[in-house]
């Protein structure tokens, strides 16, 4: 099964996909394993995958971005998280968050001082909107920025920021308003933040269960001083920007989500049919069969939601349902076909001699990161209802 089935692939598309699964069997696959246990980050791939171009798959060519469509660049994601769910969250959130907050709220001279570096794969970029106390409720952060002449003073801890301790640009979410929060989310804006100015700081490195290989830290922010020119577009608008492109990162998590449960299933389908119990393939009892034709049913029905999300973005059309709607049943999916596929394999899928027992481990953040399943269950009632009249709305408890 692939996204053949559901849409026409142009040869390009299958071109693009064709590349991405090489790379990810020559680069990634071997090393998976290995990355995980020793939780080690490979900057090296971050070189690799921008020559590839596989980080400025949706940046224009004038930014030496490919300019490619959302499916393509879903395509080749779910490729690499396939592979690697580590390696897809660093491709996901870099050409999801910062480089599509710089391009479509940038000026002029941001976008040629950053875009480019980020599109070759010499800036990676990272996306700090948590904090310790703000996490689902994001409007209620902390962090200040406040205006001294042509410089922006920040003071605040983000938290649970992934590849924030390798990376180069790093959009950092923080009041203008002030410490009384009074515009609330209308309180915020968004910074380019590079870790070379002083005040700024990685601090604590995340433990984690599962994707392993991407570090995810808390960063410090003790009286760094941001120029002016790398406030991005109107000091307010900050979280606008930063919800809007989480709409992008909602996609990209799930076909991070549909890459793991694929995976899932292909060593599932594969075991099922070499190992003998009973005298016989234990895919030829009915009570595997069953399994395994839930999963694939499942994987096809959150692979359908989000192509069909990425071509309405392709054609230009609102995807704030339809991004939450793809990101709430792919990563569900993804738990439900990686738990499973641990029980296909038995005793042999709760040890690290095969890979189920990191995909399992690695699933379960696709529920909890870029929203948890709560909250997009929160995004697709308020678009039913309108967003002033939703559950939460304007999070009134704040
Ligand atoms: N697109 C554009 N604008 C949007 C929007 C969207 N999808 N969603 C909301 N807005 C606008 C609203 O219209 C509103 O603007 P106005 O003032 O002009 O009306 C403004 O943003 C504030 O919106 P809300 O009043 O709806 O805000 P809220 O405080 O009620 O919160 C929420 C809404 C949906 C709960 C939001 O806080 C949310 O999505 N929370 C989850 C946070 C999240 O996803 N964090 C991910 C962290 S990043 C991460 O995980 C990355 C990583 O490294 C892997």
């Amino acid at each position: 099964m692939s996204p053949d089935h559901l849409l026409p692939l142009s040869e390009e598309q299958r071109e693009i996909q064709r590349v991405a699964r090489e790379f990810a069997a020559a680069e990634i696959t071997p090393h998976a394993d290995r990355w995980d246990r020793e939780a080690h980050f490979d900057r090296a791939l971050v070189g690799k995958l921008g020559a590839l171009g596989f980080l400025g798959m949706l940046l224009p060519e004038e930014y030496d971005g490919l300019g490619l469509d959302t499916v393509t660049y879903l395509l080749a994601l779910e490729e690499i998280s396939a592979a690697d769910a580590s390696a897809g969250v660093l491709m996901s959130v870099h050409n999801s968050l910062p480089t599509q907050m710089i391009l479509r709220y940038g000026s002029d001279e941001q976008k040629r001082r950053f875009l480019p570096g980020m599109a070759r794969g010499e800036l990676l970029g990272a996306f700090a909107l948590s904090e310790p106390d703000a996490g689902s409720d994001a409007a209620a952060l902390r962090t200040q920025a406040v205006r001294d002449g042509d410089t922006w003073v920040l003071n605040g801890t983000k938290s649970w920021v992934t590849s924030g301790s390798h990376a180069d640009v790093i959009l950092v979410m923080a009041r203008t308003d002030g410490a009384d929060m009074r515009r609330g989310a209308r309180g915020i804006g968004a910074f380019i933040v590079t870790p070379d100015l002083r005040g700024f700081s990685v601090g604590k490195k995340e433990d984690k269960l599962g994707l392993r290989a991407s570090p995810t830290v808390q960063l410090q922010l003790d009286e760094l001083r941001v120029p002016d020119a790398n406030l991005l577009g109107e000091p307010s608008s900050g979280f606008v920007y930063a919800l809007q492109s989480l709409d992008n990162g909602r996609l990209g998590i799930a076909a991070q989500a549909v890459g793991i449960a694929r995976a899932a299933l292909e060593h599932s389908v594969r075991y099922a049919g070499q190992r003998q119990q009973f005298g016989r393939p234990i895919r030829d009892h009915q009570a595997i069969q069953f399994k395994l034709a839930d999963m694939a049913t499942r994987l096809h029905a959150a692979r359908a939601l989000l192509y069909q999300a990425a071509a309405a973005k392709d054609r230009g059309e609102p995807i704030t349902l339809y991004a939450s709607m793809a990101k709430l049943a792919a990563s569900e999916a993804a738990v439900a076909i990686t738990t499973e596929a641990v029980q296909v394999f038995g005793g042999y899928g709760y040890v690290k001699d095969f890979p189920v027992e990191r995909l399992f481990r690695d699933a379960k953040v696709t529920e909890i990161y870029e929203g948890t399943s709560e909250i997009q269950r929160v995004v697709i009632a308020r678009e039913l209802y309108g967003r002033d009249q939703g559950p939460g709305a304007g999070a009134g408890a704040r």
